[in-house]
C-alpha cells in the first residue's frame, strides 16, 4: 500500500499562476459552491445510514471529493446524477467494508481528522494518508483523545500522516476537555463515541461549529449540545435522508472583502450558509465600517441560510476581539487584506490556530503583504498592520487555497499587477472561482 498517490497529488505535479490586478466594480448576483464541512459531513452520515439519502449542493471540491472516494473504498455505493448531486446509498452503521488501499484525504483535514475518529471504531485496519501539506499537519490532537477511548492508532513520526489505525478494538466513552477549539477534534471525538461503550462528552475552550452534532441529530441518532459542549451514546441508528448543502460562507468571504474594498461595488450573493460560528468575519468587517446585509434568512440543516449584499464602504483598523477568532478562522487571509487596505492599524492575536492549517497563514499573508508593500509584523499568535496603499509584485500561495484566493482579492485594489504562484490548490475548496470572479469584474488571469 502506498500512501503518495491520489487526490492531492495530482495538482502537486501541474503548478499553476494567475495574474490579478485590478479590474471594474463588483456587481452581479451570485452563487458560491456548497459548504465544505456540510458536504464532508453529509456523505459520511449518509454512507453510515439505513437507506439511501439524496445531496443536493455537495460541493465538486477535490477534499469533498476525497471523502466520497474514501466511503466508496469501503464498499458504500455512491452515484453522482448530476454536478453537485449525490445519492448515496448507505450501508448502516457497522456496514463499512475494509478498504484495499490506503485512505488518500488528499489535501484536507477535516476528512483526516473526522475518519480517524470514525474509523477507530471499526473491526478492520486502514491507513490515512495525504498530500505534502496534509503530511505536515498536528494529529496528536486526534490521536491523544481517541487513545484515551481504547484505539490503536499509530504515526511514523508520533503525530503526523499517515495515520495507521488498527481496528477490532473495543472503545469506551470519555468526557473529554479539549485544549483546541477545534471543530474537527471535537468531531472526532464524538464520531467515535458513535462506536463507544457509554457517554461521550467533548467541551470546548471556545464554542466551534457544531455541524457534526446537527448533522447526527438530523440523521436521528440522539445527541445533547450547547455552545461549546456535547455528548451522546454508542449504539443508536442512523436514518437516511436528503440534505440540502447551504452556500459556503468561506468561499463567500472572498467577494465579501472585494466589494467592500473596490469602490463602486454592489453584490449579492445567494443563499450562503451565516451560522454564528462561521460568520465571525462579518461582525469584524462590521466594526471596520462595512456595509453588509443578510436578507432571506431561512433555517437549514446546519444553521441559518441567507442572501448577503455587500456595498463599497471604506474601512478602518480595529483591534480584532480575540473571542471572535474561533468563528472566523479560516476567513483570516482575506480579512488581512481587508486590513491592509483600511486605514489605521488592525492589531489580531490569539490566532496561533493559523500556523497549523493548508499553510502558515500568519507567515503566508504577513510575508505576501509585505512584498506588496504593506506595513506588517508577524507575531507568534497574529499580526499587525498598518493600512494603506498596496502596490504589484509577486506573492506565493505556498499551496493553500486561501491564501491563493485572498491575494486575487488583494489585487482588485492594488496599484500593479499582483503575480500570485502555486494556485492549483483552489479546486480543492471553489472550484470555478477563477470565472465566478471574473464574472464579478475581478482582473484576474492564467500567467
Ligand atoms: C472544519 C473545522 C476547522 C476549519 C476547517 C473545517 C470542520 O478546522 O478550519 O476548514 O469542517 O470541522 P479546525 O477544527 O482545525 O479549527
Amino acid at each position: 500500500m502506498s500512501g503518495a498517490a491520489g487526490p492531492g497529488s495530482a495538482h502537486e505535479a501541474a503548478e499553476r499562476s494567475w495574474i490579478a490586478s485590478r479590474g471594474r466594480a463588483l456587481s452581479g448576483d451570485l452563487s458560491v459552491p456548497g459548504d465544505k464541512s456540510v458536504s464532508h459531513r453529509a456523505v459520511m452520515f449518509a454512507a453510515l445510514a439505513d437507506g439511501r439519502s439524496r445531496i443536493d449542493g455537495f460541493l465538486e471540491g477535490e477534499d469533498t471529493r476525497a471523502t466520497a472516494a474514501i466511503f466508496s473504498a469501503m464498499g458504500v455505493c455512491i452515484e453522482a446524477p448530476s454536478p453537485s448531486c449525490r445519492i448515496v446509498h448507505g450501508v448502516g452503521i457497522d456496514g463499512l467494508r475494509a478498504p484495499a488501499d490506503v485512505l488518500d484525504c488528499g489535501n484536507s483535514g477535516t476528512a483526516m481528522r473526522l475518519l480517524a475518529g470514525l474509523l477507530a471504531g471499526q473491526r478492520f485496519d486502514c491507513v490515512l494518508a495525504g498530500d505534502a501539506s496534509l503530511s505536515k499537519r498536528p494529529m496528536l490532537r486526534v490521536m491523544a483523545p481517541l487513545r484515551e477511548m481504547g484505539a490503536t492508532i499509530d504515526s511514523d513520526d508520533g503525530e503526523r500522516p499517515p495515520l495507521r489505525i488498527s481496528g477490532g478494538r473495543p472503545l469506551r466513552g470519555i468526557a473529554f476537555d479539549s485544549p483546541v477549539a477545534s471543530a474537527q477534534v471535537k468531531s472526532a471525538v464524538l464520531l467515535a463515541g458513535l462506536y463507544a461503550q457509554g457517554e461521550t462528552a467533548v467541551r470546548e475552550p471556545r464554542p466551534t461549529r457544531d455541524y457534526t452534532e446537527r448533522m447526527l441529530a438530523a440523521f436521528g441518532w440522539p445527541v445533547e449540545f450547547a455552545p461549546g459542549e456535547a455528548r451522546l451514546s454508542g449504539g443508536h441508528r442512523l436514518q437516511a435522508r436528503d440534505i440540502e448543502v447551504p452556500g459556503d460562507f468561506s468561499s463567500a468571504a472572498f467577494f465579501i472583502v472585494a466589494a467592500t474594498l473596490v469602490p463602486g461595488s454592489s453584490l449579492r450573493l445567494r443563499s450562503v450558509g451565516v451560522d454564528p460560528r462561521r460568520t465571525g468575519l462579518l461582525e469584524a468587517l462590521r466594526m471596520m465600517g462595512a456595509d453588509i446585509r443578510e436578507t432571506g434568512r431561512r433555517d437549514g440543516v446546519c444553521g441559518p441560510v441567507a442572501d448577503i449584499e455587500v456595498r463599497h464602504a471604506p474601512l478602518h483598523g480595529i483591534d480584532l476581539p480575540e473571542a471572535l477568532v474561533a468563528d472566523m478562522i479560516d476567513e483570516f487571509p482575506v480579512f488581512a487584506v481587508a486590513a491592509a487596505c483600511a486605514k489605521g492599524c488592525t492589531r489580531v492575536t490569539g490566532a496561533g490556530e493559523l500556523r497549523v492549517k493548508e499553510s502558515d497563514r500568519i507567515h503566508a499573508m504577513a510575508s505576501g503583504l509585505a512584498a506588496l508593500g504593506a506595513r506588517v509584523e508577524e507575531t507568534a499568535d497574529g499580526m499587525l498592520l498598518e493600512g494603506g496603499r498596496l502596490g504589484g509584485g509577486r506573492v506565493d500561495s505556498l499551496g493553500d487555497h486561501r491564501i491563493a484566493m485572498a491575494f486575487a482579492v488583494a489585487a482588485q485594489q492594488a496599484e500593479g499587477e499582483v503575480g500570485i504562484d502555486d494556485v492549483a490548490n483552489v479546486a480543492t475548496s471553489f472550484p470555478g472561482f477563477e470565472a465566478l470572479a471574473q464574472a464579478a469584474g475581478f482582473g484576474l488571469r492564467q500567467a
